[in-house]
């Protein structure tokens, strides 16, 4: 029986609840389908941070790179650790060490679900740039505490970083409406944003058959929620792409149905599967959390690893429970309740 080793890492808050959730509906279809994952469990998170001073142990890339994935929930506790200390400490170093360019988050609505907004039919494909630019750490402060203090936090784009991610929209274009929109701030920022246009018009040279608009984020951000069926592959940059999957996030009805794909496209390292959403420290311990979002994200790992089968059997199940109301208002049913209702979906679809 083909097994996959998989690094189970929960992390903060709802991280610990979600990350449960989607490991029961995971082992479900897995053993339906005549599969095995085995997981390990890693308890790195703020409160390893509290006890050991590291939110993961210092050969904690190595450790993990013998996985064939990782499944995060969360990550960030800021009443006790800053978020600056714990995310640069276990999230981003993964992303970055692993080469997981390419941040998949699809935006659509699950049957059942209404968004905010009357967007019937929108169904996006954002591809984030998920290791450099606003995100590359560099900077500094200097004359700290003084009246003269400067901060700066520098931008890196490379172009390597931006072609490759360019090209993987194209090519994720390709497999959907044939449509790309890549988003920038270029009629301000005049380095890395014409930089990035203009390599986006080199790139679409060689996809004749993909047709695309380039977009100013705060344009961007207006289409999203007036005309949001009007995009098919979204591409940004690292921060660009943040802000618009949390809107994306909103429109499909909640945080708690976004899902987030960091792929290595290579394959030389493990990608890693996780929410779009934090830990909820207002929710935390509550047992509300909609782990639907984390569960889809599962699916998105078990279709990386080659199970594609499993993966749309859980996603029929999803869509199953949510067509019944199961998970589609905040705090309506508990965690626990969704899931049981998506096992339950999933037994009688394999
Ligand atoms: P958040 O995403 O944790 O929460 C924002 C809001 O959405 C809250 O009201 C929360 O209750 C709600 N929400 C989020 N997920 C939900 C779910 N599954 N079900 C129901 N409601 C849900 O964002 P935040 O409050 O800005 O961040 C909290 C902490 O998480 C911070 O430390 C932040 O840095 C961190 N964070 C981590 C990640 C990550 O690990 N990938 C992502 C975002 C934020
Ligand atoms: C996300 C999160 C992270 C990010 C934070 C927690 C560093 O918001 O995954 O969307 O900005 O990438
Ligand atoms: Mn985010």
């Amino acid at each position: 029986m083909k097994t996959y080793k998989l690094a189970l890492i929960p992390g903060d808050g709802i991280g610990v609840d979600v990350t449960a959730s989607a490991m029961q509906v995971v082992q479900a279809a897995a053993s339906s389908l005549g599969f095995g994952i085995n997981p390990q469990h890693f308890d790195w998170s703020c409160a390893h941070y509290l006890e050991t001073g590291t939110m993961m142990p210092e050969n904690g890339i190595e450790t993990l790179r013998s996985f064939d994935a990782i499944l995060l929930g969360a990550v960030g506790w800021p009443e006790t650790v800053p978020d600056s200390v714990s995310l640069h400490g276990l999230l981003l170093p993964i992303r970055k060490a692993f080469t997981q360019y390419a941040n998949i988050r699809p935006h659509r609505l699950l049957p059942g679900v209404e968004g905010p907004l009357k967007a019937e039919g929108f169904d996006i494909l954002c591809i984030r740039e998920n290791t450099e630019g606003e995100y590359s750490g560099a900077g500094g402060r200097v004359h700290q505490g003084t009246v003269n203090e400067v901060a700066t936090e520098t931008a890196i784009f490379t172009r390597t970083g931006v072609e490759r991610i360019l090209r993987f929209a194209f090519d994720q274009a390709r497999l959907r409406r044939g449509h790309v929109t890549s988003v920038t701030k270029s009629n301000a920022q005049k380095y890395s944003m014409v930089f990035w246009d203009e390599i986006t018009r080199l790139v679409a040279q060689d996809y004749p058959d993909v047709t695309v608009d380039m977009m100013h984020i705060d344009a961007m951000a207006a289409r999203m929620v007036m005309a949001p069926e009007s995009l098919d592959v979204v591409v940004a940059s690292n921060l660009f792409g943040d802000i618009l999957t949390d809107l994306g996030a909103a429109i499909q009805g909640g945080l708690g149905f976004a899902a987030s794909a960091n792929i290595c496209p290579d394959r030389s390292s493990p990608s890693m599967f996780e929410p779009v959403h934090g830990s909820a420290p207002d929710i935390a311990g509550k047992g509300i959390a909609n782990p639907i979002a984390t569960i889809w994200s599962a699916a998105m790992m078990l279709d990386h690893l080659g199970e594609a089968e499993a993966a749309a059997a859980i996603m029929s199940a999803v869509e199953a429970a949510t067509a019944k109301g199961i998970g589609t208002r905040p705090g309506r049913q508990t965690t626990d309740e969704i899931t049981t209702a998506i096992l339950a979906a999933l037994e009688e679809n394999v």
